[in-house]
C-alpha cells in the first residue's frame, strides 16, 4: 500500500477520468504515457469504467491506473480485480476502508474536515483525497487541516486547474493534486488525444518551473 501511495506522490498530478466509451481506454492512455504522466484515476461514473481499467492496466502495465468514485466494497473488488493499483472515494465510508484495509487494497478515501481525518487516523490513514478542493477552503483548509494533524498527506481534488495546481503543490503536506483539466469531456468526444497530452505536457512542465 505505501509503495503505491509513494508511487503516487512522485507523479504529483492525477489525471482524473470519466470515461464512457470502452474504445477511448487505449488512446487516453497513449496520450497520458507520451505526455509524461502514466497515471489515471477512472471513475466509477460510467457503465464502461471497468473495462476501461482492464485494458489500461493490461495493455500499459507500468501506468499506474486506480479506481474513482468508489461507493461499495463490490466496486472496490471489481476494480481491484480489473487491475486497479489504488481505490480512491470521495468521502470517507467506513465501510469501504475497512474492506479495502482488510483485503490490502490501497486505499484514499476523500475528506474535507476534521472529523473525516479523525475517522482515516482510526484506521491508520494518512495518506487522503481532499474533496471538493476548492468548494472545501481549498489551500487555506488544508494548511488549517495541518496544524492539528501535521502527519496526513493531502490530495486535493475538485477545483484544480492549470492556475492553482502549482499554489497547491508548493505546500509540503499536499502529496498530489487530482483533477479533470487534462481529460475533458469535449476533448474525448472529439477524440482530441493530442491536447490530452499537450495538457498533460504543460501540468509537468508548470511542476517543474
Ligand atoms: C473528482 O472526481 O475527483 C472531481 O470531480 C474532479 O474535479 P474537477 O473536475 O474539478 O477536476
Amino acid at each position: 500500500m505505501d509503495n503505491i501511495l509513494e508511487q503516487l506522490e512522485k507523479k504529483r498530478i492525477v489525471p482524473v477520468v470519466v470515461l464512457r466509451n470502452i474504445a477511448d481506454a487505449k488512446p487516453l492512455a497513449k496520450a497520458l504515457c507520451e505526455g509524461g504522466l502514466p497515471c489515471a484515476e477512472i471513475t466509477f461514473r460510467t457503465e464502461a469504467a471497468l473495462d476501461c481499467i482492464q485494458i489500461m492496466s493490461e495493455e500499459f502495465p507500468k501506468m499506474l491506473v486506480g479506481a474513482g468514485t468508489v461507493l461499495t466494497t463490490a466496486h472496490a473488488d471489481q476494480a481491484m480485480k480489473a487491475g486497479a493499483k489504488f481505490i480512491v472515494s470521495p468521502g470517507f465510508n467506513p465501510t469501504v476502508v475497512k474492506h479495502c484495509i482488510k483485503k490490502k487494497y490501497p486505499i484514499i478515501p476523500g475528506v474535507n474536515n476534521p472529523s473525516d481525518i479523525e475517522a482515516a487516523l482510526s484506521f491508520g490513514l494518512t495518506f487522503v483525497k481532499f474533496f471538493p478542493a476548492e468548494a472545501s477552503g481549498g489551500l487555506e483548509m488544508i494548511k488549517a487541516l495541518s496544524a492539528p494533524y501535521p502527519q496526513m498527506r493531502f490530495m486535493p481534488t475538485g477545483g484544480i486547474t492549470p492556475e492553482n495546481l502549482h499554489t497547491y503543490l508548493a505546500f509540503e503536506k499536499v502529496a498530489a493534486c487530482g483533477g479533470t483539466w487534462m481529460v475533458k469531456d469535449e476533448l474525448l468526444k472529439l477524440q482530441n488525444f493530442e491536447e490530452v497530452k499537450r495538457l498533460t505536457e504543460d501540468a509537468l512542465r508548470t511542476i517543474r518551473s
